[in-house]
């Protein structure tokens, strides 16, 4: 039986990607599957906490994690950025540990029209505009919305010439001011759609206070731990 260390606290997961809408059929969205966030969902209600699963257009049906006997988990499913920020804070505002593993898209189109875009004959197509998405993650842990939150956020990254995978995510810990981010490497099997996942958790300076690899299971008891270390 998995400890219980987290018995009694609120916990907030967002997971899977958001849509932005572009008109009444059509989106911007992201390959984010949401198993990441789902497993920690579920590792931390086996750890027994509530948890309020924000579920942003998952890839995997829920239902079973949610019926699971012992198991105290809600969902509420969510499309865009707007609609997961609003679930996000209202689930937050008396939770002890939020966790952002949720894709946002980083920008939306400025307006979304009522009637489907046509294309017209002879025409190219118009130019979507787009306009910067609130960053969630930041917000969450610049105004706590609860004192003694914990703020635990993502860093997909690649590493390329400016920097490896952990410089860019001790820039994004640095800059997100969060309590707690998992920098994950993606490509090569690794990271999005897959069930492999490779950790490094940073605190908000950024030093390494934690390393994962192996399933998103492992993955995400391994943020718990971390996580459970800076609850009062
Ligand atoms: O900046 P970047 O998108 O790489 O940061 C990833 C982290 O920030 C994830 O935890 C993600 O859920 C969160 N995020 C957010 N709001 C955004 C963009 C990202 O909360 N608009």
């Amino acid at each position: 039986a998995p400890v219980r260390d987290l018995a009694g606290r609120r916990v907030v997961v967002s997971a899977g990607g958001t849509r932005e809408p572009i008109d009444p059929v059509r989106f911007i969205g992201n390959r984010s599957s949401g198993r990441q966030g789902v497993a920690l969902a579920q590792a931390a209600a086996e750890r027994g906490a509530v948890v309020t699963l924000v579920a942003a257009n998952l890839a995997q049906d829920v239902t079973a994690l949610v019926e699971q006997a012992g198991v105290s988990c809600s969902v509420v499913r969510v499309e865009s950025t707007a609609e997961l920020r609003e679930a996000v804070r209202a689930a937050g505002a008396d939770a002890d540990v939020v966790v952002m593993a949720a894709a946002v898209a980083d920008f939306r189109p400025a307006s979304t029209p009522d009637a489907k875009i046509k294309k017209v004959p002879g025409q190219g197509p118009a130019p979507i505009e787009l306009v910067e998405n609130p960053d969630i993650l930041a917000e969450l842990a610049h105004d706590r919305l609860r004192a003694g939150q914990v703020v635990v956020g993502f860093a997909a990254e690649t590493g390329d010439k400016s920097g490896s995978v952990l410089d860019h995510g001790r820039a994004k810990a640095r800059r997100k001011g969060a309590d707690l981010i998992a920098v994950n490497a993606v490509g090569a099997g690794r990271g999005f759609g897959t069930d492999a996942n490779d950790v490094t958790v940073l605190d908000g300076s950024g030093d390494v206070v934690g390393q994962a690899a192996g399933s998103k299971r492992e993955v995400a008891d391994a943020l718990w731990d971390a996580v459970v270390k800076l609850l009062p």
